[in-house]
């Protein structure tokens, strides 16, 4: 999400060493699957109906700040064999999504048995079909009951979500061996330090209807209140789950996802870039070291001025938000992460906003043109994940943006694969041809 978070922030309430010893770290990193292929969706962008979470909650206040509700998503609660059948006609061999904390346990310690048989079911079917599952356990929506006790701000989360995450690792046991705790957990504190600590207005407005609706004194959501707090629960609730994970299921490969953009200084631009640094990428850096992997998520570049982000003046590929999403971005982000953590690298999300998609092939032919070329320079890149596989619910933005290889028909749910499904594949099996670790 990266620039635009700041939007879903206000509107969501919305780096050392060359490239040593590769080979190793790629050969083990990648085991059992080979080099990842795949596409990203998130639960609650797709499945429909998730009247249980907390955005839910947020979509319907009178003050909402949400162009519109999630509704039925894409209904993939019911048409995830579908998902699943054009992640193999674009002939791929991975799919990363997420399973739902507020469906799971909809009310505290009250365990639905029937989703997670329902996650363990999508996993069994994918493995059927040489897809491996990569499964989120938090991809920004958290139970309403998790909200109304102060949601990521309180301390106890980081324990609630633990013993969810070694709950649901219990249950799908050996269909899984690919584990992202929680999706972008530095997005927020990225967003208050580029507002230089300005508060959104709206907020105290929005967190009193929340709270009312749930009949709470408080309200705390992933993208809310005071974001230096909710970091801190996040990386402690991060390292409590790897536990967690480790205990039930050994055989997992765990990490997290970062949102990262390339950045650079404006003159005068230089503090600023370094407190993202700072405050927003080296804390989980740190966390990541003792994970199996680091999911690296990047869409744009970020010229970085004294008082926030400028507008760049050298972009290749402007998205429809009229951000900067130059291809080389991908590169930059890889090798800074590398550089940072030594750790192998996961894309685990990539893609644009544009309704062109002639324009979306010529940003992903580039994109893993150069991710290629990183690879063979000795970079431990282990996959690469596309956002996304569907036209889906884009946060506050609604249905507008559209980032995915298939269209969704809003009513009818019918899927349309776009050309640059065919042509991802063909990119691939490009690839393929070319290096032996695609
Ligand atoms: C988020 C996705 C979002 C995408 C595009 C990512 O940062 O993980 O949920 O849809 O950005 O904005």
């Amino acid at each position: 999400m990266n620039c635009a978070r700041r939007e879903l922030l206000a509107a969501a309430g919305a780096i050392a060493a060359g490239v040593g010893a590769p080979a190793a770290a790629r050969k083990a990193a990648a085991s059992p699957s080979g080099f990842l292929w795949g596409t990203a969706t998130a639960a609650h962008q797709i499945e429909g109906n998730n009247v249980s979470s907390d955005f839910w909650v947020l979509e319907h206040i009178p003050s909402t700040y949400f162009k519109e509700s999630s509704g039925d998503a894409c209904d993939s609660w019911n048409r995830w064999r579908e998902d699943l059948a054009l992640v193999k006609a674009g002939g791929l061999n991975a799919y990363r999504f997420s399973v739902e904390w507020a469906r799971i346990e909809p009310e505290r310690g009250e365990i639905s048995f029937a989703a997670l048989d329902h996650y363990r079911r999508i996993c069994v079917a994918a493995r059927g079909m040489g897809i491996e599952p990569v499964v989120t356990l938090h991809h920004f929506t958290s139970p309403r009951w998790i909200a109304a006790r102060g949601g990521w701000e309180n301390p106890e989360t980081a324990e609630d979500f633990a013993r969810y995450a070694g709950l649901v690792v219990k249950a799908l046991g050996g269909t899984v061996n690919w584990i992202c705790t929680m999706n972008e957990p530095n997005g927020q504190v990225t967003s208050k330090v580029m507002a230089l600590g300005k508060p959104w207005e709206k907020e105290p407005e929005v967190l009193a209807q929340a709270a009312k609706a749930v009949g709470s004194d408080r309200w705390g959501a992933y993208f809310l209140g005071d974001s230096f707090k909710v970091r801190d629960v996040c990386l402690s609730a991060h390292v409590l789950a790897r536990t967690a994970i480790k205990s039930a299921a050994p055989h997992m490969k765990v990490g997290l996802t970062l949102a990262l953009q390339e950045n650079f200084p404006a003159p005068g631009g230089e503090a600023l870039d370094k407190r993202i640094r700072d405050e927003a990428r080296l804390p989980f850096y740190e966390a990541a070291r003792k994970d199996d992997f680091i999911g690296v998520q990047t869409y744009n570049r970020g010229l970085i001025g004294p008082n926030g982000y400028l507008r760049t003046t050298d972009a290749v590929i402007r998205d429809a938000w009229d951000r900067d999403a130059s291809p080389r971005a991908l590169r930059a982000v890889v090798d800074e992460v590398h550089r940072a953590t030594d750790r192998p690298i996961f894309v685990t999300e990539h893609g644009i906003n544009t309704p062109d998609d002639a324009l979306r092939v010529r940003h992903l032919r580039a994109s893993l043109s150069d991710l290629a070329t990183a690879i063979d320079a000795g970079l431990p890149v282990i996959g690469y994940l596309h956002w996304s596989l569907l036209d889906n619910f884009e946060w506050s933005h609604g249905y507008v943006p559209k980032f995915g290889l298939v269209a969704v028909d809003r009513k009818t749910f019918r899927r349309t694969p776009k050309p640059s499904l065919a042509a991802y594949r063909a990119l691939i099996a490009d690839l393929r041809a070319r290096h032996r670790w695609a």
